[in-house]
């Protein structure tokens, strides 16, 4: 019978990959919580409804990518496509602004049933933050902005990335130019791309990210939304470039940015890969959404927050081999029993320590030790557990020595000091 394959769009991570993706999630969260992020967990199922409306109804997560289902007792769930309207979800229900602003972040598995392609899977990872309550301020967008400069420049990949911004207005103004645009892009209708045409009265912004040649053409000469912004609008988004600009963080002002999603109002933002032009380049992205509290039947909460592709950045980041165990615990002769205490004493004084599963004699196994390139070799034979021993080679240099079983660790740590391994 043929092994069941994973399901299309999902991935295993296996060994090789999951030290680099802890290193970056532990990066991030140290990062977050040095702005005063806290952690939040919340559901994988949540129910549809939740997100039809507030992601937008033409969407092309709600039109066509969402995991929806109806469970057993005819709940209309879904697997959550992103993890911003949950948290806003959280925060009202457990009033979490009381105190102002609540700074919440979160990391875990999303679901979107896209076309599958290097980048761009069906299950993917993100890492957001998100501050809800208190006062819209500009400054809460830049700091986001500065926070996430700061951990592109920890994990050294900040020269490959462009950050764009863009302002999108208070939700009457992007309703007006929204109406401008559908009008300028009926008089183009027949130059048009078909996803474009089938836009023009449901979602007009949305065309002006196209990628086919024609319609970004034509989307280029567009009406600008600066022209709808009101000077709230605009006072907002200087502000923002302000603080950013001081920090010294480079951007490049996007009119076309407007981000895949209906919920934003005023400051939007999105890191890409400065070398690929592909579509799926987009490493981060966010922005403010004041409106969505009340959307989902929260008190009103401005809002602002991003979320990062974690597979994308795992394949940007520096990737560190997996260092090999500290000991190969080799079995030759010693009964079982007696291989795991020694085991275990080293372990408990922190080395990680390998055992030897197979048969194979004594010099097999330290080839294998040798190939795993494991720096001490533990060797527990029958007259190793007569004499209640250990003895311990170290096989850069062939070093030996031997210990009672209770000293072991202090013999190992003679040789080698145990590595941090994760
Ligand atoms: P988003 O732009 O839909 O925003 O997703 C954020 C990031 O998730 C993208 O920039 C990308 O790196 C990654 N991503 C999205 N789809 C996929 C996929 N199919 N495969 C791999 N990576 C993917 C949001 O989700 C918003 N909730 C962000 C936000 C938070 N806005 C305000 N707060």
């Amino acid at each position: 019978m043929a092994l069941i394959s994973l399901v299309r769009g999902m991935r295993d991570l296996l060994p090789a990959e999951t030290g680099d993706w802890r290193r970056a999630e532990t990066a991030a969260a140290a990062c977050f919580a040095r702005y005063g992020y806290g952690e939040i967990r919340t559901p994988v199922v949540e129910r549809l409804a939740l997100f039809s409306r507030q992601l937008g109804a033409h969407t092309d997560i709600v039109k066509k990518e969402m995991y929806a289902f109806a469970d057993r007792a005819d709940e209309e769930l879904c697997l959550r496509p992103e993890a911003t309207v949950p948290t806003v979800r959280a925060a009202a229900a457990a009033n979490l602004h009381r105190g102002g602003v609540a700074r919440l972040w979160y990391g875990g598995p999303m679901f979107r049933r896209e076309r599958p392609q290097k980048g761009r899977y069906r299950q993917f990872w993100q890492l957001g933050a998100e501050a809800i309550g208190g006062a819209p301020a500009a400054a809460i967008d830049a700091e986001q902005i500065i926070m996430l400069s700061a951990l592109w420049a920890e994990l050294k990949i900040g020269g490959r990335l462009q950050l764009a911004v863009n302002n999108l207005g208070a939700p009457a103004e992007r309703a007006a130019y929204g109406k401008t645009l559908a009008a300028y892009f009926r008089r183009h209708l027949g130059d048009l791309d078909e996803p474009a045409r089938a836009a023009v009265d449901e979602n007009p912004l949305r065309i002006l990210d196209s990628k086919d040649e024609k319609t970004a053409e034509i989307a280029a000469a567009a009406p600008k939304i600066e022209s709808a912004l009101g000077a709230g609008s605009r006072r907002h988004m200087d502000s923002v470039k302000s603080i950013i600009a001081a920090a010294g963080v480079e951007f490049l002002e996007e009119p076309r940015l407007v981000r895949g999603l209906d919920y934003y109002n005023l400051t939007v933002f999105e890191w890409t890969l400065k070398d690929d032009a592909r579509r799926q380049n987009a490493l981060c992205g966010g922005g403010r959404y004041d409106g969505l509290s009340e959307q989902i039947g929260g008190p009103p909460l401005p809002g602002c927050g991003f979320a990062l592709g974690l597979d994308r950045l795992v394949a940007l980041a520096e990737s560190r081999a997996a260092a090999a165990p500290d000991c190969f615990l080799t079995a030759a002769g010693a009964r079982a029993e007696y291989c795991m205490r020694a085991a275990e004493i080293l372990r408990g004084a922190g080395f990680s320590v390998w055992q030897h599963g197979g048969g194979g004699n004594l010099a097999r196994q330290l080839k294998k030790a040798d190939a795993m390139k494991t720096p001490l070799a533990i060797i527990v034979g029958t007259e190793e557990e007569t004499q209640n021993t250990v003895s311990l080679k170290r096989l850069r240099d062939g070093k030996q020595c031997s210990a009672p079983l209770e000293n072991a660790a202090a013999a190992a740590a003679s040789l080698h000091s145990p590595t941090e391994n994760i």
